[in-house]
């Protein structure tokens, strides 16, 4: 830990022919980015933009993420983009400090261990309801399977026992905003707001969208309210929210938040589960493991090199290969002095490909985490510290779930060779070609 303060000014800073090479820090092979000559700090300052810190210095990473009065993540999000009309900025993602920690506690529970083992039959009455739709033998496109298995998991956690005369509208009413979001129309939203300013322009349709969602999920809370869980132990996230603390809040309040977790987890997921099937898909020694233990029906072993196999997809292909925090006020991570609105980013991809982090790091090598829970400093697939992903053991344990049902039924057919490059979406990587791949019957 360095024990010299320094400001930013003294550190290295980026010139405008370096920035375009920024876009080399967000996508696989990070390692031959020129910027590397920089060190482990260096500072990006375009005219019109905040100063941006861009750290992999892991004691500047340790305090960012354990300083959680002086930053903020809902204002990076908001700054570069258009996050904030998505999620709305009342959910949990954008508070700050104490009323994020009061609002976390009460939003935890439902992702906690205890909950999620209520979860697992679910999911895999969803894998089995949607494979006898997929293709035997010929290739399809798993990321598009990713986002079916995706949604019918979250309705079903999130939502549960629906009645009857909504499930259908709430279903197509989700499915109309995630289609809103990836329109073209608010894709140019989201690319215009970093360079004015951070001001995400006025998109009604979106609007639009969100309230039908909203509006057959309030009718849903109002009908749950009336209706308690009998005694018995309400099995989805939306029974376990309705009649506590966090229910005080007025009905437009929930049903923003419920919008919040679906949309925190729904992307994210499917391009997970796009991920997961095209890196085995290319990797047949890990096939192999994973069709041995599903041929000899031991589940501990299938499991357990499935737990590996995602943590070491998400290691080379986190779907967001950065994060940040931008400064509340001025403050001081491992001697650097940080201004009041300036940001800090961790290359999250960069420090997952470092040789100082992890053994002949372009490989693929689940057997890394084989026994082995990732490292919470260097493994940074759900970000670290009090905004770490509350979804994040919810989203392990799914893909393990899923998978694990997929093979006990398929065998993916295998071919070495390069994995699909990535391709951007919004802020993220998905796969190019939506995750081609051939499953054989078992
Ligand atoms: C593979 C799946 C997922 C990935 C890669 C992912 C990634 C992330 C990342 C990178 C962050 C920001 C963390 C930081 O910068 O420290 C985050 C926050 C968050 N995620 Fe996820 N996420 C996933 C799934 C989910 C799921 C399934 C849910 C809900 C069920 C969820 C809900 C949230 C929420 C509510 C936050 C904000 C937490 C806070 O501000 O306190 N995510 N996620």
């Amino acid at each position: 830990m360095s024990h010299t303060r320094v400001s930013l000014c003294e550190l290295p800073h980026l010139r405008t022919r370096h920035l375009t090479q920024i876009g080399g820090l967000m996508r696989p092979g990070t390692h031959r980015s020129p910027l590397l000559e920089f060190g482990k700090r260096f500072v990006i300052s375009p005219p019109g933009f905040p100063t941006m810190l861009v750290t992999h210095d892991m004691d500047d990473v340790r305090e960012l993420f354990a300083n959680h009065d002086d930053f903020s993540i809902g204002q990076v999000l908001s700054r570069f983009s258009s996050h904030d009309m998505m999620f709305g900025k009342q959910t949990l993602i954008f508070l700050d400090g104490d009323e994020h920690r009061r609002e976390r506690r009460l939003f935890a529970p439902p992702f906690q261990s205890k909950a999620l083992r209520s979860y697992e039959d679910l999911m895999v009455e969803v894998v089995q309801r949607e494979l006898p739709r997929w293709p035997i033998g010929e290739p399809f496109e798993f990321l598009k399977v990713g986002y079916d298995l995706a949604i019918g998991v979250l309705l079903g956690i999130v939502f549960g026992d629906v009645a009857p005369v909504r499930r259908d509208r709430l279903k197509q009413a989700v499915i109309r905003w995630f289609g809103e979001i990836e329109s073209r129309g608010f894709l140019a939203v989201t690319l215009i707001t970093p360079l004015i300013g951070g001001y995400t322009l006025p998109y009604p349709p979106l609007r639009r969208r969100q309230s039908e969602v909203d509006a057959v999920v309030i009718e849903e809370i109002t009908a749950r309210r009336a209706a308690p869980s009998d005694g018995h132990d309400p099995k989805d996230v939306l029974s376990r929210y309705v009649g506590t603390e966090l229910d005080q809040h007025d009905d437009a309040a929930l049903a923003r938040n419920m919008r919040g977790i679906l949309l925190g987890a729904y992307e994210t997921t499917a391009i997970t589960l796009g991920w997961i099937a095209a890196m085995l898909a290319g990797h047949p020694a890990a096939v192999a493991e994973l069709d041995a233990a599903a041929d000899a029906c031991d589940r501990a072993r299938l499991d357990a090199y499935l737990d590996a196999v995602v943590a070491e997809t998400m290691r080379l292909r986190p779907v967001s290969p950065f994060t940040g925090r931008r400064a509340l006020r001025n403050t001081v991570i491992n001697g650097v002095h940080i201004p009041k609105g300036a940001i800090v980013i961790v290359p999250i991809l960069l420090i997952h490909e470092s040789p100082q982090h992890y053994q002949d790091p372009m490989v693929f090598r689940p057997e890394r985490f084989l026994g082995e829970r990732p490292n919470g400093q260097t493994w940074l697939t759900f970000g670290a510290g009090s905004h770490r992903c509350l979804g994040a053991q919810f989203a392990l344990a799914e893909a393990r779930i899923l998978f694990r049902t997929v093979l006990e039924h398929r065998r993916i057919h295998t071919a070495s060779g390069p994995i699909e490059p990535p391709r951007r979406y919004h802020t993220g990587l998905s796969p190019a070609d939506n995750a081609r791949i051939t499953l054989l019957r078992r």
